[in-house]
């Protein structure tokens, strides 16, 4: 790769048709900001220096890009007077002249792969052109810049949407808004660049022209896959994008060895990591840093954030977060993993169980209609039905220890703090507010007492009733 590259990334404008307090580019497709997905393909080319250019809004995409790549340099365009201008400030912003190759980037492309402008930047090098564009073919160009050729086919400039002639807006070859140059011609020819034009901006686009009249070596290189140059100006560009990043993402998974039933409602983000023979059934979101092992199975109907899946583990109509699922073990239908739970290999969470900030032991299993927060269950432990762990004062949060083997009758309370030991059991309905130890069986409840004749007895009152009526 170049061994003295600099890579300019454009995050200046507003995206007024977002609509958005959002700014543009941190708007999400596939688990990331549009420009999150820019900056990952940009570092794949591993350049000396990253410039990104903020303007509006800068308070909200500065902090983000610095989280992402923490070395990149901010550049503050003031006034968003164009691409040139904007190239301009982020020279400016370094320190002293500017030499080899720049690569200006917008960031709002999210299907942007490293490989295609590692394979641009090499290409533009070993023409040893003064600007390279990095060109498509669109069905529809409106609102791009178009490449203008001579009658020899060599490119002559890139005329703007708004400037150019009838003749020149059927023209099908784009700029695709990525352009490579020679640093030090880059650096004085911006200082030619007028903003003479329909828009009143600096267009970056311009030093095209100035390096032809020049003399020097300006060439366009097509991409073959224009879908990874478009940006998203609006929300429907961006659910369009979003679609189309998820498409690839699953279809790379399945060439990987994973079984997606149904492609089209599968949602899987881009750092989510699946094993092969995994099987995704339909209606299935994996989202952040999602893992799922081997012969798992995920799916209908569920969604899973930054959730860890074992080995032939099963979860069926299920919402999870920050949850890790052991191997082998089953969860759902109808559950709701919330951050910190923690489910053993061969344990259960089943129908109408939530559960939070607690760990479940290897086959231990909490089946049925239950509330498990703050709790640790040991192993081989089975929760009875319809269990509540109570684990909130109204001001403090407290935790409930069960230990291993344990059997809990259906329908209990367990007052947090409170244990119940090794092999111990608790009664149907059972109030567990005071330590159960290891062995001991617990009952709250107090003897049941049967009222005989009582229906017949209220039925006989109330005839006695309506007699005196
Ligand atoms: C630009 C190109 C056009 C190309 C198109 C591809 C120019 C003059 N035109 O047009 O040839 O086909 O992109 O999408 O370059 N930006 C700043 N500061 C500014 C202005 C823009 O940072 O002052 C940033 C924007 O945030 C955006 C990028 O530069 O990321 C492109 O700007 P935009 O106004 O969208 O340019 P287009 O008119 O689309
Ligand atoms: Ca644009």
């Amino acid at each position: 790769m170049a061994s003295n590259l600099t890579v300019v990334v454009l995050a200046a404008g507003g995206g007024t048709r977002m609509k958005s307090k959002t700014m543009k580019v941190l708007h999400r497709v596939g688990g990331r900001s549009m420009i999150g997905h820019v900056l990952i393909a940009v570092r794949a080319m591993e350049p000396e220096r990253i410039v990104a250019v903020v303007g509006t809004q800068r308070e909200q995409v500065g902090p983000h890009i610095q989280e992402l790549v923490p070395d990149a340099v901010l550049a503050v365009q003031e006034t968003q007077d164009g691409t040139g201008h904007a190239v301009r400030v982020a020279l400016e912003a370094l320190d002293g002249p500017v030499t080899g190759t720049v690569v200006v980037v917008t960031g709002d492309t999210p299907l942007l792969r490293g490989e295609s402008l590692r394979a641009f930047a090499e290409e533009h090098e070993a023409a040893q052109r003064a600007v390279s564009i990095l060109s498509g073919e669109v069905a529809n160009p409106f609102g791009y810049g178009r490449i203008v050729r001579n009658a020899e086919g060599d490119v002559e400039g890139i005329v703007e949407e708004k400037d150019a002639t009838p003749e020149q807006r059927e023209i099908a070859e784009i700029n695709s808004g990525i352009l490579a140059f020679d640093g030090a011609f880059l650096t004085e020819a911006l200082g030619r660049v007028g903003n003479d034009n329909s828009k009143g901006e600096y267009y970056l686009t311009d030093t095209v022209g100035i390096a032809r009249g020049d003399g020097l070596t300006v060439g366009a290189f097509a991409i073959g896959d224009v879908m990874q140059t478009e940006g998203a100006n609006d929300r429907a560009q961006l659910a369009a994008l979003g679609r189309e990043l998820n498409r690839r993402i699953v279809t790379q998974w399945m060439k990987d060895g994973v079984t997606i039933m149904d492609p089209e409602s599968t949602w899987l983000d881009a750092d989510v990591v699946l094993a092969p023979d995994v099987t995704i059934l339909p209606g299935t979101q994996l989202l952040g840093a999602t893992v799922v092992a081997e012969d798992a199975v995920v799916g209908p109907d569920t969604t899973l954030k930054d959730c860890e899946v074992g080995v032939g583990a099963r979860v069926v109509r299920t919402h999870g977060e920050l949850a890790v699922i052991g191997d082998g073990a089953n969860v759902g239908p109808f559950s709701y993993l919330r951050p910190g739970t923690k489910l053993g290999a061969k344990g259960k969470i089943g129908a109408f169980v939530e559960t939070k900030n607690s760990v479940i032991g290897n086959g231990s299993k909490v089946p049925h209609l239950s509330y498990v927060g703050d709790a640790e269950i040991g192993e081989g432990t089975n929760i009875g039905a319809g269990t509540i762990f109570a684990n909130y004062d109204g001001t403090t949060k407290y935790r409930t220890r069960i230990g291993d083997r344990a059997k809990t009758g259906a329908n209990n309370t367990f007052i947090a703090p409170v244990e119940i030991g090794d092999d111990a059991a608790t009664g149907g309905g059972t109030t567990v507010r005071r330590d159960v130890p290891p062995g001991a069986l617990a009952v709250s409840s107090g003897p049941q007492r049967n009222i005989e004749d009582w229906a017949a007895r209220k039925k006989a009152v109330a005839r006695d009733k309506s007699h005196e009526a």
